[in-house]
């Protein structure tokens, strides 16, 4: 076997490795910042802790087990008390694994850890690593929100002995930490944020992408070794440094983004899991006790109205993991301003509406072309699913004729270039929330529903006068 070098060059920019060294960086493309590294006894970040041999401790023999001896018990979860965590998660917090919150700053991630680390259903210690906060500042939002006393609260509080579960540590400086780790041996490890922790092993400059990458690769590597899980933060900016984040991002097992609409509701979204689905969603309101999930999430993308619906309005019924969600469509069409006609569409996908929009002209004879759309989804919500697709194409047919949909009507359809209506998931209980919550119509492609097939029947059934 050929002999291991015992240094790599690392560039100090964003963590790349490699065996050469090169004026400038083949990942980043960054001048004159790989630098000579050795390799430490875990392999450094970027070799893998599951990367079998070579990169593992020294003098530690590889070894292999028989998939039937493998305790399937092993890396159980830990419930985190807050059941909209726990839906994103996949049920619960899986012991041995990373768990990178990302989000822009104010959006509620120290909340949300603290609130985790006091609701926790562990009996075991919780350590929480701030390098952002000073402990009082710590101490203050805890008692704040509740979480210490027998405050009404949000009934997360488990008894005096909660406060001293959880210990507070103020560095980033990864020595520390390791040394406490090895003294109060947490089965739940907070660190806020992933961007303040350092150590001189991982280059001279502090705060840089490596020095994050480096310590938080010796994290994940503790808990993986120690039946523990980690819950990193990390901060995610608009403009830029968008970099930081998104290399840690191979190195968890899980990656939650925290997001914000115009309103104050916070979406908590899978972006990667290893433990479950990415579909998914978790919804808070911040408010005075903190992180709360809403009680009736299915009326939060609705438009309270009187009487007849604005032309331009279609209430769609869609899943959001195994949630239904009824959400009203809006859409807006004014003759083109250039000579091309364009789409402006956040909240769902642009090409989806083009083609939504195509089918439509197509189809119906409805002229389009020379027109720029517009589309939103009230409450501000990104709808990724197909069933969205035929309330969208009622809300542009209604908003290009100004016919408006009778109120109390709920749709739910794929809508093929055919002109088809396809079926969707789980339509009997999209039907069953939207009866439920007092609308009296719903149409879609299966029985159960006023049934169309395809959108020349569904336009003609749904804008005739009865
Ligand atoms: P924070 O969790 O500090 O955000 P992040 O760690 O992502 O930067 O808090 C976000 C905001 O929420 C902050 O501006 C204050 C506000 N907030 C409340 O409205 N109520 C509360 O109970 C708490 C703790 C914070
Ligand atoms: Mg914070």
């Amino acid at each position: 076997m050929k002999k291991q070098k015992s240094f790599v060059y690392r560039c100090s920019a964003c963590g790349h490795e490699e065996p050469k060294w090169l004026g400038r960086c083949p990942e980043c493309g960054e001048w004159n910042t790989l630098i000579e590294t050795a390799i430490s006894g875990r392999g450094g970040p970027g070799t893998g802790y599951n990367s079998g041999s070579g990169g593992g401790r020294s003098g530690s023999i590889p070894r292999s087990f028989p998939l039937s001896s493998i305790d399937p018990e092993e890396g159980s979860r830990i419930g985190s008390g807050i059941p909209e965590l726990d839906r994103v998660l996949g049920g619960g917090i899986m012991k041995r694994s990373a768990i990178l919150v990302g989000g822009e700053p104010g959006i509620g991630k120290s909340t949300l850890l603290l609130q985790a680390a006091a609701a926790a259903e562990t009996k075991g210690r919780i350590l929480y690593i701030s390098g952002e906060e000073s402990a009082g500042q710590i101490r203050m939002r805890a008692d704040r929100l509740g979480l210490l006393g027998n405050s009404a609260g949000n009934g997360s509080a488990k008894g005096s002995s909660l406060g001293d579960r959880i210990e507070i540590c103020c560095s980033g400086r990864l020595e520390d930490i390791n040394a406490l780790l090895e003294s109060v041996k947490p089965v739940l490890i907070m660190v806020d944020s992933a961007q303040t922790l350092f150590t001189a092993e991982a280059g001279m400059v502090p705060g840089t992408v490596n020095q994050m990458k480096y310590c938080s690769f010796e994290l994940i590597s503790w808990v993986k070794e120690h039946d523990a899980a980690l819950f990193l933060v990390a901060h995610v900016t608009k403009e830029g440094i968008i970099s930081g984040p998104k290399t840690l991002e191979h190195m968890v097992d899980t990656v939650l983004y925290f997001e914000q609409n115009e309103g104050d509701s916070r979406f908590l979204r899978a972006a990667k899991n290893r433990f479950g689905s990415v579909d998914e969603i978790g919804i808070f309101t911040m408010g005075e006790k903190g992180l709360s999930a809403v009680e009736d999430t299915s009326l939060l993308f609705l438009v309270r109205r009187e009487g007849d619906l604005p032309a331009g309005v279609a209430t769609a019924a869609v899943l959001e993991g195994s949630r239904t969600l009824l959400v009203e469509i809006q859409a807006l069409t004014v003759p083109a301003k250039g000579s091309m006609s364009r789409v402006f569409s956040d909240r769902i996908d642009s090409a989806r509406v083009s083609r939504v929009a195509a089918a439509l002209e197509k189809h119906l004879g409805l002229r389009l072309s020379d027109q720029d759309l517009y589309v939103n989804v009230a409450g501000g919500i990104r709808i990724n699913e197909v069933g969205v697709e035929l309330a969208l194409g009622c809300a542009i047919y209604s908003a290009r004729t100004g016919l408006p949909l009778p109120a109390g009507l709920v749709i739910a359809g794929e809508l093929s270039l055919t002109g088809e209506i396809r079926p969707v998931r789980r339509l009997a209980g999209r039907i069953k929330t939207a009866k439920g919550l007092g609308f009296e119509r719903f149409i879609g492609p299966e029985e159960g529903a006023e049934m169309v097939r395809d959108i020349k029947s569904a336009i003609k059934l749904i804008f005739s006068k009865k």
